[in-house]
Formats: C-alpha cells, sequence, structure tokens
C-alpha cells in the first residue's frame, strides 16, 4: 500500500466533468465563474461580498493593504501559523506583534487585551488565525477589537465552513481571508478569497488585483497581475458546492481517533466543538519526552505522513522573542493524516499505530 498522506484533496467524476467543460469553453481567465464562486461564497459565509485572487497570501496582503494603514505600524498576530500570516505584514510595510496562544494555537485573548489596553493608539489591526480547521475565540477577540476600535481580520484559511454560534468564521471580522490551496478544506489548487461587507472594497480589490485595471480602465498605473482564473473558481465551486459534507467527513474521522485515543492520559486532544479538522493535531503533556524525528521514523517505516503544523514559531523567524505556549507547541505537537476520502482500512492503521506510538512516550 501507498504511504497514506497527511492530506489529499477531494475529487469526483462530476468535478472532472465540470473542469473539462470550462477548458473546452476556451474561458480560462477570470470570468463568470469566478463572480459566481464569489457572490455564492459571500452569501455562504455571511459577508456582502467577495473577492477572489491567485493566493492566500495576496489575499491577506489585499486585506491588509484597504486598511491604508501608516508604514510600520503595529499588526496583531498569534506567533503559532503559516509564514504567510507574517509575511503578509512585513510585505505591507506593516510592522507585526507576535502574541501567544492556547494550546489549541488560536491567539489567547487574554494576550490581546493585556496588549491593547497598553498600546491600542499603535495598533492598526488585529489578525487572528483559526488555526488547524478549529475555530479561534473570535466572539471575545472581535468584542476586545470593538472596545480597543482596532480592525479585525480573520484568516480562516484553515477553516472554512467551521462555526461559532450558529455563524460562519470569516462573518465576524472587518475582513476574512481564505486560501484556497490544493490541501484547505474549501481547496481550488491554488486561490484564496476576500469575504467583507464594505462594497466599495469590490473595486479596489478588482484594481489590485488586475494590474491595476478597473471595468476596462487604467485607473492604477502599478497594479499587479494577481488574478483568480476560472479554471480555479470552477473546481472551487465544486468544492463549495460540497463543503459541508466534506467537512462533515473529516468530523467523522476526527470522532473515530477521539474514541480510539480517549484512553491516553499523556496527551491533549484537539476539541470536537467549532472544529473542521484541517489538521488533527495531538498535543504531548508537558511531563513526557517527545522528539518529531524519532515519531517522523516511526510513522515513516509504517507507511504514514506525519507533519508538524508549525515547527517554528513566527517570532523565531523574525528574530523576535518567542511566545510561550507557541514555543512548546512548536517542539510538542504533531498532526496525523486526516481527509475526507482517507478509507476505513486507513483510518484504522492511522489510529492503530499512533496509539501505540503514544502509549510508548516515557516520562
Ligand atoms: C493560516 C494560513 N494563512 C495564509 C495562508 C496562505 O495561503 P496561500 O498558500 O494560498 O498563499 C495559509 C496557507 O497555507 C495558511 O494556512
Amino acid at each position: 500500500m501507498d504511504k497514506i498522506p497527511i492530506a489529499f484533496p477531494y475529487c469526483s467524476d462530476e468535478l472532472i466533468e465540470s473542469v473539462g467543460e470550462t477548458i473546452k469553453s476556451g474561458r480560462w481567465a477570470r470570468g463568470r465563474h469566478a463572480e459566481e464562486f464569489e457572490k455564492e461564497f459571500a452569501s455562504y459565509i455571511g459577508k456582502k461580498s467577495a473577492f477572489a485572487v491567485n493566493s492566500g497570501t495576496t489575499a491577506l496582503r489585499l486585506a491588509l493593504r484597504s486598511l491604508n494603514l501608516k508604514k510600520k505600524t503595529k499588526v496583531i498576530v498569534p506567533d503559532m501559523s503559516f509564514i504567510a500570516t507574517a509575511q503578509s505584514v512585513i510585505l505591507e510595510g506593516l510592522d507585526p506583534v507576535f502574541l501567544d496562544v492556547n494550546y489549541d494555537g488560536n491567539l489567547d485573548p487574554t494576550s490581546l487585551e493585556k496588549f491593547l489596553s497598553n498600546s491600542y493608539q499603535e495598533v492598526g489591526a488585529v489578525m487572528l488565525v483559526h488555526l488547524h480547521g478549529k475555530a479561534a475565540q473570535v466572539v471575545e477577540i472581535s468584542e476586545i477589537c470593538r472596545k480597543y476600535n482596532v480592525p479585525l481580520i480573520e484568516d480562516c484559511s484553515q477553516a472554512t465552513g467551521v462555526e461559532i454560534k450558529r455563524k460562519k468564521a470569516g462573518s465576524f471580522g472587518d475582513l476574512s481571508v481564505f486560501s484556497l490551496y490544493a490541501t484547505k478544506t474549501l481547496a481550488s489548487g491554488e486561490g484564496g478569497i476576500i469575504a467583507f461587507d464594505n462594497q466599495e472594497l469590490r473595486d479596489f480589490f478588482s484594481a489590485s488585483s488586475d494590474n491595476g485595471f478597473y471595468k476596462g480602465k487604467l485607473i492604477n498605473s502599478l497594479g499587479d497581475s494577481l488574478r483568480f482564473s476560472d479554471i480555479h473558481a470552477t473546481i472551487a465551486l465544486f468544492h463549495l458546492k460540497n463543503l459541508d459534507e466534506l467537512n462533515a467527513k473529516r468530523i467523522i474521522i476526527a470522532k473515530q481517533y477521539h474514541d480510539k485515543f480517549n484512553s491516553l492520559n499523556n496527551i491533549i486532544l484537539p476539541s470536537l466543538e467549532n472544529n473542521v479538522f484541517h489538521h488533527y493535531n495531538i498535543v504531548i503533556k508537558k511531563e513526557y519526552k517527545f522528539s518529531f524525528q524519532e515519531a517522523y521514523s516511526y510513522f515513516n517505516n509504517s507507511g504514514i505522513e506525519i507533519r508538524q503544523y508549525y515547527p517554528y514559531t513566527l517570532s523565531s523567524i523574525f528574530e523576535r522573542k518567542p511566545q510561550k505556549t507557541a514555543s512548546y507547541l512548536s517542539k510538542n505537537s504533531f498532526c496525523i493524516p486526516i481527509f475526507p476520502s482517507l478509507n476505513t482500512d486507513q483510518i484504522n492503521k492511522v489510529s492503530e499505530n499512533t496509539y501505540n506510538f503514544l502509549k510508548g512516550l516515557k516520562k
């Protein structure tokens, strides 16, 4: 049997057929499918509008740019995330401030309140991330942002479709951003989308991603080429149509893992609440010794891919002081395969091997 990958994009004959139709139509560049996807996506998330671009990183950069902040303004980000979270801030000429996270990897509202209560005048935006598919404490965080009058950007790249109190992640912030990268819960291969309520931003995003052209007229001579193609939009539309079902499959697999690992007392399992399981991240408790290299060899020999999301803190990459819990997670957690088409034999194999590995961890 081939190695079980950490992630795998969902495909079906229907998807292959619809991509084939788009290809045959000759409409490969941005067009009616991109626009249809934007409309349906905005309505699914619960925002007035959405605009698709070529990547999640582009979406983050344009969302930040739309806030019109002065160079070097501080933007708060969690210390545990994919590197694009910090890169987008720096590439837009802004200054990231890395705050600590909870054991689920999500921004800790207490650290945020503490930082803003002293320095809110210097902060131009808060960017939270819904990491691993688990919703951050976005209700509390949006209240804190409102109290200090700081705009909130939700980075939902890893959690498209997750709900908090019956509202979708991405509906709380002033702007929300999603990556459509191949392994995400809603994937198109490559791509990103920004959701927002202020309709005027559409023109800005449109011109900023289309070499400065808007409705055929050049309105910004230094625009960039960051468009979302109709081929990608066809895949995104298919995934959007099936998103709730695909996320439900992830949750069923996560429950099977939970049932198997529940009796182990040396780990912290991911919460089943408000989680669509982009990753299934296992945290090793403090008293137990863990080496990712050893874990990697063990799983590799069993034909299973495991990964650390992430083996670094963002602050350490950018030579700032690492935050405590983020730092702990970067050394003491790992993810096992989870994706909608994982079959019963594969689930059993992953559960069995993971259980045996974890049981063997020593104090
Ligand atoms: C939390 C987070 N933010 C941003 C990105 C960037 O998205 P993209 O790879 O589409 O540029 C990713 C993608 O991996 C991500 O996981």
